[in-house]
C-alpha cells in the first residue's frame, strides 16, 4: 500500500497530467455513498460522471460479472454471445430503434456512427452540430465538438463540420439544406452546462429532417439510461432520432458503448466495414443487462422523474433565496445543472469538505448527477448542504 502524500506524488510522477485531480483518496462504495481512506462518508452526487447509475456495490450487476466471468470473461466478436444480443435486445426495446454495434466507449460510439453516416451519404455532405456540444475525445469527436478549448491544439480536425448556435432556429433554418448528411444533437447537454433544446429548436431540426433527408444522431452518452426519469432524453422531446449513441451508464461501470440505428440505417455497414477486438465484452453486457433491468422494470426510471421534478423545484426556491449567487436553475429528472453568479470549483470543494461530492462544468455550472437510487432523504441533505454554504457567503 502506497502512504497517501506518496501515492499523490506519484501520481503526478507516473500519470499524464491531463486531469486535475481531487486530492482524496477513495477506499470503497456502498450504495450512493464512497469512503475515504481515513473513512470519511461522501454522497456522491457526480456518480462517476453518469456512469454509476445504480450506486456502488449494486448486487445484481455484481453477480452478473460473477456469473458471466465463470462463463468466460473475452469472446472474440467472431462468436456470438448470448449478453451482448440480449442486451442489444432490451437496446433496441427502450430506444424504440432497430439494431446495435457495441464499442467501449462514447467517444467511439461517436466514430462509428461518423462512419456509417460517411458511408450512407458520401464524402462531400456536411455535418451540423452545436455550440457547446461535447462528443467525446477522439479526432472524429472532438470536431463536432462545440467546446473551443478541448480543440485548439489538435488542428487539422474533420472537414465539413458547420457548428451552429444550440437553440438558434433561425440560423438553424439558413443553414440546413440538401448537402447537410447529419446533424449531431445533445437533447440536454451535459459537458456544456445542462442546456436543454428548446421543443421548438427541436421541432424544426424534425421538420427539416423530412424536407432534407438528414439523419438525427442524438447522443445520449450522459443522458441516457433513465438519467432524465425516460430512457433517453430524446423523449422528451416529439423526436424520433435515426441514430443513438450511448455509454457511461450501459455497461455498469465496465467499459462499454453502443450505437443504435434506425431501420434506415441498420444496413448500411456490412461485414468488415467496422469493428472492435473489445466492444461490446461480454462480461460489460452482462452487468448492462442488470442495469437496464433493475432500471427500467423496476421502477427506478419511474422514481427518477418524480424525486427530480422535487429536486428542481427545491432548488429554484433556494435560487429565489439566493438571487445574487445562482443565476439559473435546470434540468430534468437527475441530470441538473445550478448556474453560479462566479466560478464553481470552489463551491465544489466547500461540498466535499461537508460530505458531498458534485462537479463544477463550463466554469460556473455546478452539474448535479446523482446515481438513479438516491432518495429524498439523500436530496434533502444535498439542500440542506447546499444552503448551509450559500448561507456562508463564502463562494
Ligand atoms: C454527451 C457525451 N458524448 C460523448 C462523450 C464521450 O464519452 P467517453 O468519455 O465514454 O468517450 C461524453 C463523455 O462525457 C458525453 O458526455
Amino acid at each position: 500500500m502506497i502512504e497517501h502524500n506518496n501515492l499523490l506524488n506519484k501520481e503526478a510522477e507516473y500519470l499524464l497530467q491531463t486531469y486535475k485531480r481531487i486530492p482524496i483518496e477513495i477506499e470503497r462504495g456502498e450504495g450512493v455513498y464512497l469512503f475515504d481512506k481515513y473513512g470519511k462518508k461522501y454522497l456522491d452526487f457526480f456518480s462517476g460522471l453518469a456512469v454509476n447509475a445504480l450506486g456502488y456495490g449494486n448486487e445484481k450487476v455484481i453477480r452478473a460479472i460473477e456469473v458471466q466471468s465463470k462463463k468466460y470473461i473475452h469472446l472474440s466478436n467472431y462468436y456470438i454471445s448470448s449478453p451482448q444480443v440480449e442486451l442489444a435486445e432490451k437496446l433496441v426495446k427502450y430506444s424504440g430503434l432497430s439494431k446495435v454495434f457495441f464499442t467501449n466507449s462514447g467517444t467511439e460510439a461517436v466514430e462509428a456512427s461518423l462512419k456509417l453516416i460517411r458511408k450512407a451519404f458520401g464524402p462531400e455532405k456536411k455535418i451540423i452540430t452545436f455550440s457547446e456540444a461535447f462528443h467525446g475525445r477522439t479526432y472524429g469527436a472532438l470536431s463536432l465538438s462545440g467546446k473551443e478549448k478541448y480543440k485548439k491544439y489538435f488542428a487539422p480536425l474533420l472537414p465539413n463540420i458547420i457548428q451552429l448556435k444550440f437553440n438558434d432556429i433561425d440560423e438553424l433554418e439558413q443553414m440546413a439544406d440538401e448537402n447537410i448528411a447529419a446533424i449531431y444533437i445533445e437533447f440536454i447537454q451535459g459537458e456544456g452546462g445542462i442546456n436543454l433544446a428548446s421543443k421548438e429548436f427541436t421541432s424544426t431540426i424534425s421538420k427539416l429532417r423530412e424536407k432534407f433527408g438528414f439523419a438525427i444522431i442524438s447522443d445520449e452518452v450522459q443522458s441516457g439510461i433513465g438519467r432524465t426519469g425516460k430512457a433517453f432524453a430524446y423523449n422528451h422531446f416529439d423526436v424520433v432520432p435515426d441514430i443513438v449513441v450511448a455509454a457511461k451508464a450501459i455497461g455498469g461501470g465496465l467499459p462499454l458503448g453502443a450505437i443504435i440505428t434506425g431501420k434506415k440505417y441498420s444496413d448500411i455497414f456490412s461485414a468488415g466495414d467496422h469493428g472492435s477486438t473489445f466492444g461490446g465484452n461480454p462480461v460489460a453486457c452482462a452487468a448492462g443487462l442488470a442495469v437496464l433491468n433493475q432500471i427500467f422494470e423496476d421502477g427506478i426510471c419511474d422514481e427518477v422523474s418524480k424525486l427530480g421534478d422535487y429536486f428542481l423545484v427545491e432548488l429554484k426556491l433556494l435560487q429565489k433565496k439566493f438571487p445574487q449567487i445562482i443565476l439559473d436553475v435546470r434540468g430534468v429528472g437527475f441530470m441538473i445543472g445550478v448556474e453560479m453568479v462566479n466560478p464553481c470549483s470552489n463551491l465544489v470543494d466547500r461540498f466535499r469538505e461537508k460530505g458531498i461530492l458534485v462537479n463544477c462544468t463550463n466554469e460556473n455550472i455546478l452539474r448535479i448527477l446523482p446515481p438513479l437510487i438516491s432518495t429524498k432523504e439523500n436530496i434533502d441533505f444535498f439542500l440542506k448542504i447546499f444552503y448551509e454554504i450559500l448561507s456562508e457567503n463564502t463562494i
